[in-house]
């Protein structure tokens, strides 16, 4: 199964029919772009630059991984700039204001395009799901050369080849778009390339989609069906990871907590987390995200009893009223919110909680927003994300009475950030003096002198080294807290 990924694409026939069953259709493909890549090395004396630019979550960053695997196997190098001959925008949607984005910088890679003619053009992820956004590019937008969602994203070697073969017959006109979106699928396609950003860290998928249906929220429509990988494929892509020289791993999925309700042979979230920190050479695991709603016994008692699972939780809570939760449809109130929090800390003193919040959900009240004040202050959270609520047309919130109007809105959303801030930054220090594990993760962005890694707890630690020290764990005496993050030296 491995074999896969070694297969060397050259003694495909690429002559033949394709294969009909996955993953062996996609490395034919994978076989005619190669040859298409070699013909473009022929032309311009060199090898043709891709740029996998991602504007999401983790779950987008660990798919432009494996568009980045694909891209590499057929024979890009690779670039940082989109100063590139295959530039593709791997979109978010989950707030308007992204949406926003790609459009602004659409115009910009029209502007490369006209300067270097070769040039592919790619849409993917979460936004190519809305059906609105795909006519706006084909009505406005009508030089990108390839868009796909993200049922379809396995399918990528096969719409690239079909989107360069356009090109290559020079009949790109506004038609000539190459366009494959699914509303929804079951299938899970594994043993694809993929390339990861860092050696020594990994995401892994376990389950894909999402259930829920948080009134707000357009992850259900754009995302589909929650679905678990099997275990034995995780596990496997785990261990392969491990065998790679990978040290610590983020098990990714809408929720998580959710995991393994639909598989043939059903198991828990816990289960899968007790099989993983079995594996060898794993040193650390992460997961993201939790819904409160489903956050077991069982798993926080897997969480103390770990030797590898990282003590940080993110338990997002959208809202700390009651009322707006309902509305939300969280299926949790305040209170037993509260009390999960007070159960995890009981349980695993030192673990850090952080969390993501919604500010001005319609219908919420001064009184609502004091609510979430109050979470706040009583939670303590090591950090937070805020956000303004974004109205995303389809969502049951979107048609609520009672919007909030942005003035109101923004000013609450000073309030909270002040105060998550502030928690923030005094809880930041209390573990200065004592000497912590921390993963070297990169060289520092402002000082080459220093890298920069993490706590199990997710906080961020600068320290003297260089970068043979990157994707070690060392034992670091953290010497000082400034602001959101320690400075710190190596003991022994
Ligand atoms: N508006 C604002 N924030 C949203 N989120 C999801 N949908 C919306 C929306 N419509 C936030 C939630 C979620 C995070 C990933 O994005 O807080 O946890
Ligand atoms: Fe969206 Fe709720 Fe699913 Fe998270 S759990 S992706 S907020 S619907």
């Amino acid at each position: 199964r491995e074999m896969y990924q070694e297969i060397d694409l050259d003694k495909i026939d690429i002559h033949a029919e394709p294969p009909i069953e996955e993953p062996a259709r996609q490395y034919y493909f994978m076989a005619k772009c190669r040859k298409w890549v070699k013909g473009f090395e022929q032309k311009h004396g060199r090898l043709p630059k891709s740029c996998v630019v991602n504007m999401g979550c983790q779950m987008n960053a660990r798919d432009s991984e494996k568009l980045t695997g694909i891209l590499r196997k057929i024979g890009y190098c690779q670039s940082d700039s989109e100063e590139a001959d295959f530039v593709i925008y791997n979109t978010c949607t989950v707030r308007e204001n992204a949406n926003n984005k790609v459009y602004g910088r659409l115009g910009y890679l029209n502007g490369m395009q006209k300067k270097n003619p070769d040039m592919l053009i790619g849409l993917c992820g979460c936004m190519m799901q809305e059906p609105s956004v795909v006519e706006k590019i084909k009505e406005s937008y009508s030089f990108v050369n390839l868009i796909f969602g993200t049922h379809n994203l396995f399918q990528f070697a096969e719409l690239l080849f079909c989107a360069m073969e356009k090109h290559s017959s020079a009949q790109k006109k506004k038609a000539d778009m190459t366009i494959e979106i699914w509303e929804d699928t079951d299938q899970i396609v594994e043993n694809l390339p993929n390339k990861r950003k860092y050696f020594f860290k990994s995401g892994v998928n376990i389950m894909f989609g999402c259930n829920n249906f948080c009134s707000y929220c357009i992850v259900p429509y754009v995302r589909g069906r929650e679905r678990s990988r099997r275990p034995e494929e995780i596990l496997r892509e785990i261990e392969a990871l491990a065998a790679d020289g990978v040290v610590e791993v983020m098990l990714l999925g809408q929720n998580v907590n959710s995991y393994g309700k639909n598989l043939e042979t059903p198991m828990t979230f816990a289960q899968l987390l007790r099989e993983a920190e079995n594996i060898d050479g794993i040193e650390r695991i992460r997961f993201m995200t939790s819904h409160p709603k489903d956050l077991s016994d069982e798993l926080i008692e897997t969480m103390k009893q770990s030797k590898k699972i990282c003590r940080h939780l993110h338990l997002p809570l959208q809202s700390g009223s009651s009322k707006i939760l309902k509305k939300m449809n969280r299926n949790y109130t305040k209170e037993q919110y509260l009390a999960l929090v007070e159960k995890l800390r009981n349980a695993i003193p030192d673990i850090a909680v952080t969390t993501d919040i919604i500010v001005g959900f319609p219908g919420e009240t001064e009184e609502d927003f004091e609510e979430t004040m109050d979470v706040v202050r009583k939670v303590q959270y090591d950090s937070a994300f805020t956000f303004i609520y974004s109205k995303r047309t389809g969502t049951p919130a979107a048609s609520m009475e009672d919007q909030i109007p942005e003035e109101l809105v923004k000013k609450r959303f000073d309030r909270l950030l002040k105060e998550v801030q502030q928690i923030a930054s005094a809880k930041a220090g209390r573990y200065t003096g004592s000497v912590q594990k921390v993963l070297i993760e990169q060289v520092n962005e402002q000082d080459a002198h220093l890298v920069t890694g993490r706590m199990s707890n997710n906080s961020i630690v600068h320290l003297p080294g260089t970068k043979e020290r990157i994707g070690t764990i060392a034992d670091v005496r953290l010497t000082e807290c400034r602001g959101f993050y320690y400075l710190g030296e190596v003991v022994g």
